[in-house]
């Protein structure tokens, strides 16, 4: 039996490093959800098989229970609600760590594989430390996404020292529990410092960068499950928490690098215009700007040979996927070329353009990353703005004040037209203006996504 849940538990682990391989592209990430689903499917079914179950009414109780909460979420949620409900899902598996930690805990106390076992007991304050912050660090960048908890940069005096000094205690405590296993109040210290620290770390981030935070809290439920699997001494466990710990940290760093910006920045609260609603400070406003009505624009396609679309955050709030592709099918019908253009960043969350545009059936072969299209604008007749703002600001490539500066952009005022949809002059994300609006070759096509593009496909169809 032992043999078997090992190759078993290998079996697994071979099929989280192919899944997660296979996460990278849009066009193998199904089979990539569907190999690693496998993997975990086999873990558990084997671990339950495994000679530690004593009883399996809790197990089927929670399987139950768990499944049940599980596939009402995943069906209720809508796509823009997805990343607080990945932020919450981060937190119950920081807070299973730091469970799993506790209950092997009490369950050896008193053992020598607590006083002999150094690594053990390493491992358990490891748990509670990283499970307790991503556990309560979790649950406010949920309540902030939710607008349960303020979304604003929370800031407050001794702010950075009182995290390093809970920090510093949390470290202590653990070296004092490692010396004396016995201190049952030692540990319960540890988990409630670190339950502590998660709140204040993340309460200072601003709800708009919260994606970021989010990303960086998976990275550490990743760890804690790792460190978890110490504590059990179970391979696989170790396995998929350092693979969930590392993909964290990756996704992380090409968030931070897409917005040209450091984790520090984040972390600490650099953009505070987070939920702007209004055009920014010193706005433009004033400053002419053509627009033109579904009539217009339907008759400037129709003339087009190249279009490329160019999907934003607006085109997720807007749910106007399938709208978007409707009108693609519109115009290829018509023998114009239509390709999608992603910027790593677009809407709120890692892949979100390309899980909406999949959604809505896009074939993968028309999305094309900012690096494979850029160069390509100067030869496309339209370039059309569908609900994005900051990836196609072009002050991230002219303006050194800007605080966009440097982050890459598509170079869609370099294309013969641009037209951009959305409902205002408004600012987006970062909360600063932008000059695309104002541009010589650009023409505004005012409207909520969905409906202006459903009016626009209509127009199209009947000429
Ligand atoms: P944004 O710059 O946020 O702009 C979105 C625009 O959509 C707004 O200006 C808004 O203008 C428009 N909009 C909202 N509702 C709409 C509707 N119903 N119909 C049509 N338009 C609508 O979006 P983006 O260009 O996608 O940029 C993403 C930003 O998020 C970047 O700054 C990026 O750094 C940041 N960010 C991204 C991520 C990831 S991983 N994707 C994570 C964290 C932060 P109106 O109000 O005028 O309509």
């Amino acid at each position: 039996m032992e043999i078997l849940s090992y190759l078993i538990y290998l079996t697994a682990s071979i099929l989280f490093i192919f899944g997660i391989k296979k996460l990278a592209s849009p066009k193998t990430a199904r089979q990539g959800n569907f190999l690693s689903s496998l993997g975990m499917f086999l873990a558990i079914v084997i671990t339950l098989f495994d000679k530690h179950v004593l009883t399996y009414e809790y197990i089927i109780i929670g399987i139950i229970a768990g499944a049940a909460i599980g596939s009402l979420m995943a069906l209720k949620v809508p796509m823009t609600g997805m990343p607080q409900m990945v932020g919450l899902l981060n937190g119950f598996g920081g807070g299973a760590s730091a469970l799993v930690a506790m209950s092997e805990y009490y369950k050896e106390l008193g053992t020598p594989l607590l006083t002999e076992n150094l690594s053990v007991i390493i491992a358990i304050c490891l748990s509670l430390i990283i499970g307790g912050i991503t556990f309560t660090g979790s649950l406010i960048a949920f309540g902030k996404l939710q607008e349960i908890v303020t979304g604003k940069v929370v800031k407050y005096p001794l702010q950075n020292p009182i995290n390093i000094l809970l920090f510093v205690v949390a470290v202590a405590a653990s070296v004092y529990l490692v010396l004396d296993p016995s201190l049952t109040n030692v540990m319960i210290g540890i988990l409630v410092i670190s339950l502590i620290l998660g709140v204040l770390l993340v309460l200072p981030i601003g709800g708009a960068d919260m994606p970021v935070a989010i990303s960086l809290l998976n990275s550490y439920s990743g760890i804690a499950a790792s460190m978890t699997g110490f504590v059990l001494s179970n391979n696989m466990l170790i396995i998929a928490g350092a693979l969930v710990g590392a993909s964290g940290i990756i996704l992380t760093i090409i968030m931070c690098k897409g917005m040209n910006r450091s984790l520090m920045n984040v972390v600490l609260g650099g953009w505070e215009s987070a939920g702007s609603t209004g055009p920014a400070a010193g706005s433009q406003e004033a400053k002419p700007v053509k627009s033109i009505d579904s009539e217009e624009a339907a008759m400037m396609f129709d003339s087009a040979q190249s279009v490329v679309i160019v999907p934003g955050y607006g085109m997720a709030v807007a749910q106007a996927q399938h709208a978007v592709r409707d009108l693609a099918n519109a115009l290829e019908k018509k023998g114009i070329k239509v390709r999608f253009a992603i910027h790593p960043v677009a809407g709120r969350m890692p892949g979100h353009m390309n899980v909406l545009l999949a959604e809505a059936q896009v074939s993968y072969d028309k999305l094309y990353a900012l690096e494979d299209i850029n160069d390509d604008f100067p030869n496309v007749d339209i370039a059309f703005i569908v609900g994005a703002n900051d990836v196609v600001n072009p002050a991230a490539r002219n303006n050194p004040q800007s605080p966009i500066y440097g982050m890459p952009i598509l170079n869609v005022d370099y294309a013969k037209t641009v037209i951009v949809n959305k409902r205002s002059l408004n600012v987006g994300y970062a909360g600063i203006d932008n000059e695309l609006f104002y541009g010589d070759n650009t023409l505004m096509y005012f409207g909520d996504a969905k409906d202006a593009i459903n009016k626009l496909s209509n127009e199209l169809k009947a000429l």
